[in-house]
């Protein structure tokens, strides 16, 4: 582009623009003259009065004013709060079509990140359910929700979702449709005994008020209900009240928590615990292993997709019973028991002590000999400990979204397994490893998008390598 042409569009300029895709982070493309801008809250096929907000050289990023044209393929969103909440950036497009967008964007990431030319991806796999499949849903409480139009009222308390990029900035929520509607039950329920009870919601720039979070989980092979209501402070005769009243509506819940806490970073994790009724924790099943979920424990929050996701993974690691097996990144261990029963002995590895902690005792409770758990960070721990464990034949890794640390890579490829299952949660990421490990010992065999989280930005990804036969 020549320089006239960079000029065409520039800071505070309103253009009509057309989006032509979707980005990865869920950002609607258009270009002009070769420029691509970045238009948040848009889909593919629409036409679009956008504001330009930002102008670098080599793209831009605008914000849209007014849809001048719907997209050929887009619906009515469910929620009301579609727009305004950062949940489900993606209500709007029919749900096989979200799926062909994420799967495009994991193409476009392997082949033009990773260097895999003409690499095929196979479409996503949908979610057994595109609504109600969240087994944990985190609300947060305000004294001054979001007005969504100027004219509406300013309502003392709220309890819904952030709006994207905004720490305090409340949407209050009367329906998530990404929940079991019982959850969107109980939410109501304790709002409006919020309000009947002259509740302060905190304010996360004052650091006043009292009631932080409402926090849901549900299992969804148990149909077991967790209710954690997050506070400043530790009310006792109030938490009789709210315990007798929540308790008589929902006898089904069958744990009620009060976490405490006075930290100003807004966490929905308390440093204190109290179980106001029933044994603090809730079961579910992934596959044949059943797991204990506590308040904090991390736990997949699609269940069903879960179980397709870790198949996925069962899948390219191929197992025949006798191979030993590192799963890096390993959380409470669900991947480790998925597997165990068709290895010879799985290692897992795991930064954080309170996961190792659960993973040892899910282990153990379905009676895992073949299991073991390693605590420590992963750019260390694994030289650390090669030496005295079995050598791996496969490693399976699930790292956060920033991917694997380069002593991780280095340390794998000395560990040299002959088959790699790489699950990711970001595939930016996932592209420049898979790229690190196939310039040398490994060939890329699949890629298999998986959507956990219809609606949202999010997908996550099973790639297979195998070990070339000259490495
Ligand atoms: C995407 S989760 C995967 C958890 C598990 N595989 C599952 O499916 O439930 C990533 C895990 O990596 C852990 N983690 C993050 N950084 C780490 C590090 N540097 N070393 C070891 N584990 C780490 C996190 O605590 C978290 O449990």
């Amino acid at each position: 582009m020549n320089d006239a042409e960079q000029r065409v569009v520039k800071k505070g300029d309103s253009i009509e623009l057309e989006i032509e895709s979707l980005a990865f982070g869920g950002k609607g493309v258009a270009k002009v003259d070769g420029l691509a801008i970045f238009v948040e809250r848009t889909i593919p096929g629409q036409k679009v009065l956008a504001r330009i907000v930002k102008k670098k050289k080599s793209f831009a990023e605008a914000y849209p004013l007014e849809i001048l044209k719907k997209a050929p393929n887009e619906i009515e969103a469910k929620c009301p709060a579609f727009g305004t909440c950062g949940g489900c950036r993606l209500q709007n497009l029919k749900y096989d079509d979200q799926l062909l967008e994420k799967t495009r964007q994991v193409r476009d990431l392997v082949q033009r990140v990773g260097g895999f030319a003409d690499f095929e991806v196979p479409t996503a796999l949908p979610s057994p359910t595109a609504f109600h499949y969240r087994n944990k849903m985190e609300f947060t409480f305000t004294p001054s929700p979001w007005r969504n139009h100027p004219d509406d009222e300013d309502e003392p308390l709220g309890l819904g979702q952030h709006i994207p990029g905004r720490f305090d900035k409340i949407v209050h929520i009367e329906t998530c449709y990404l929940q079991k509607p019982i959850m969107n039950e109980i939410m109501n329920f304790v709002f409006a005994f919020a309000k009947e009870h002259g509740w302060e919601g905190y304010n996360n720039r004052t650091h006043e008020g009292w009631a932080r979070n409402l926090v849901l989980r549900y299992g969804e092979h148990t149909d077991e209900i967790m209710v954690n209501l997050v506070t400043k402070t530790y009310e006792k005769e109030h938490m009789k009240v709210f315990t007798k009243a929540i308790m008589s509506q929902f006898p089904q819940i069958t744990t009620l928590i009060n976490s405490i806490t006075a930290r100003l970073s807004d966490v929905a994790v308390g440093e204190t615990e109290v179980f106001l009724h029933g044994p603090g924790h809730i079961s579910d099943r992934l596959g044949e292993s059943d797991f204990e979920i506590s308040a904090n424990s991390f736990f997949q929050t699609n269940t069903l997709q879960a179980e397709v996701l870790y198949g996925e993974a069962l899948k390219g690691t191929d197992l025949k019973g006798g191979e030993v097996v590192y799963d890096l990144y390993c959380g409470t261990g669900t991947i480790a028991l998925f597997l165990a029963k068709q290895a010879k002995k799985v290692y897992g590895f795991e930064l954080i002590a309170s996961s190792v902690k659960n993973a040892r005792r899910n282990a153990k409770a379905q009676g895992f000999e073949n299991v073991e758990f390693i605590l420590g960070d992963l750019k260390d721990v694994l030289s650390q400990n090669v030496d005295r464990i079995e050598p791996a034949d496969v490693i399976v890794v699930d790292p956060p979204r920033a991917g694997l640390h380069q002593n991780v890579v280095d340390d794998i490829l000395k560990v040299g397994p002959q088959k790699l299952v790489y699950v990711s949660c970001n595939p930016s990421t996932l592209a420049r490893d898979l790229k690190l490990f196939c310039e040398t010992d490994y060939e890329l065999v699949s890629v298999q998008p998986v959507d956990m989280f219809p609606h949202t930005t999010h997908i996550e990804t099973v790639a297979q390598m195998v070990k070339k036969a000259t490495a």
